[in-house]
């Protein structure tokens, strides 16, 4: 009798301690900061943080900062007046550091997600993929889809290069990590940059003529409409390094435009596994894209806020803590903050089953990939 009294006490112990826990984070707040809505994933980034923040039975709110720095200042601001214990933030570009320090002050827990928060020695922690193996991977797939390895310097293959946005420090890892693969061809002769080359974006005055400001597809398209009556009008692009979807859908329109291009289009990357650049590729028009799978960002960044709002050790499966030349990814300039890396996978049209399996699409768009 006496045991089972015991077994009971400590049930009831056990059970009132879940509670206590449960309600313990039911009322706190995270704040989810989102950079835009122009580029489709943070749709769904902001909708998985959303859906898993509230699994582990936080409170949640999401906003969209529109590429606006000083609009998503308000939003952040507004999380903290609310009270957010945690901010997970997709910024826009460096102005966003004045609310990290705010939110530092007032001991929030802050993690930069997927993109870093330049310029800030007030957060400790930043989830994201490894963004120079996605540049290592769209242009492994221009090799590849050149045939880079049986080209000579007397044919030598043509190729013009885009960027991301220069206030977005991912681009600067993509275009690295794409001329790491590169450049040694372009050393040998068999490939021909045409319009401005950057060997690397420390080359700061040619990245800026390639780079795309605030992902804007409209201003990707306007540029290669330029190159095309320009620098390219006397040659014929064999591959165009393309940063994501957006911008490589808006650089093939405006080559469609072209009829030298029509139904003979360069080999074209890609990053972020779009629907409609899936459905391009299925096609055998845009070449290749990058498959982040932000559900599993989504869920290992509120794993880390978790984490450290319980002053648990952090331990993210499926992440690596960014070491030794990857280290300079968690450089926000000010400091090196822990950086946790997960895996991107390169995707062409033979694979396109990855994603569609992963379940990163809506059932309509799975079988429509599928057929
Ligand atoms: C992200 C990419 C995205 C780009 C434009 C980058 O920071 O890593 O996935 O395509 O922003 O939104």
């Amino acid at each position: 009798m006496k045991k089972i009294t015991a077994v009971l006490l400590v049930l009831l112990l056990a059970a009132s301690f879940t509670a206590v826990s449960c309600k313990g984070s039911g009322g706190t707040l995270i704040g989810i900061a989102m950079p835009e809505t122009h580029v489709m994933r943070w749709v769904k980034d902001g909708n998985s943080l959303k859906t898993e923040a509230e699994a582990k039975g936080y409170r949640a709110e999401v906003q969209y900062g529109n590429a606006n720095q000083a609009d998503q200042n308000t939003q952040i601001q507004s999380f903290l007046t609310q009270g957010a214990k945690a901010l997970i933030v997709g910024c826009i570009n460096d102005g966003v550091a004045s609310v990290i320090a705010e939110a530092g002050r007032g001991n929030v827990a802050v993690i930069a997600y997927d993109r870093i928060i330049p310029n800030s020695a007030d957060y400790n922690y930043y989830i994201t993929f490894n963004n120079f193996k996605v540049g290592v991977l769209q242009a492994e797939s221009i090799v590849a889809g050149l045939n880079l390895g049986a080209a000579t310097a007397a044919a030598p293959k043509n190729i013009t290069l885009f960027a991301g946005s220069p206030t977005d420090g991912n681009a600067f890892f993509f275009f690295d990590g794409a001329m790491s693969i590169l450049n040694p061809y372009i050393d040998r002769g068999v490939l021909r940059v045409v319009g401005p080359y950057p060997r690397t974006s420390a080359d700061r005055d040619n990245f800026q003529r390639i780079a795309t400001e605030n992902w804007q597809a409209p201003v990707a398209k306007t540029r290669m409409e330029n190159l095309l009556s320009n620098d390219a009008r006397d040659v014929v692009l064999d591959a165009v390094l393309a940063p994501n979807d957006t911008l490589a859908r808006a650089i093939i329109e405006a080559l469609k435009s072209d009829a030298r291009y029509r139904g003979n289009l360069p080999v074209i990357s890609g990053q972020d596994a779009e629907y409609d650049s899936a459905v391009s590729i299925k096609n055998g028009e845009q070449y290749s894209t990058v498959f982040k799978d932000t559900a599993l960002l989504a869920r290992a960044a509120i794993l880390l806020a978790d984490q450290i709002l319980n002053n648990q050790p952090i331990n993210i499966p499926g992440a690596v803590l960014a070491t030794g030349d990857l280290a300079e990814i968690g450089n926000t300039g000010r400091k090196y903050v822990q950086a946790y890396l997960l895996d991107p996978i390169l995707v062409t049209r033979g694979n396109l089953n990855v994603p569609v399996d992963a379940g990163f699409y809506e059932q309509h768009q799975a079988t429509n990939l599928r057929n």
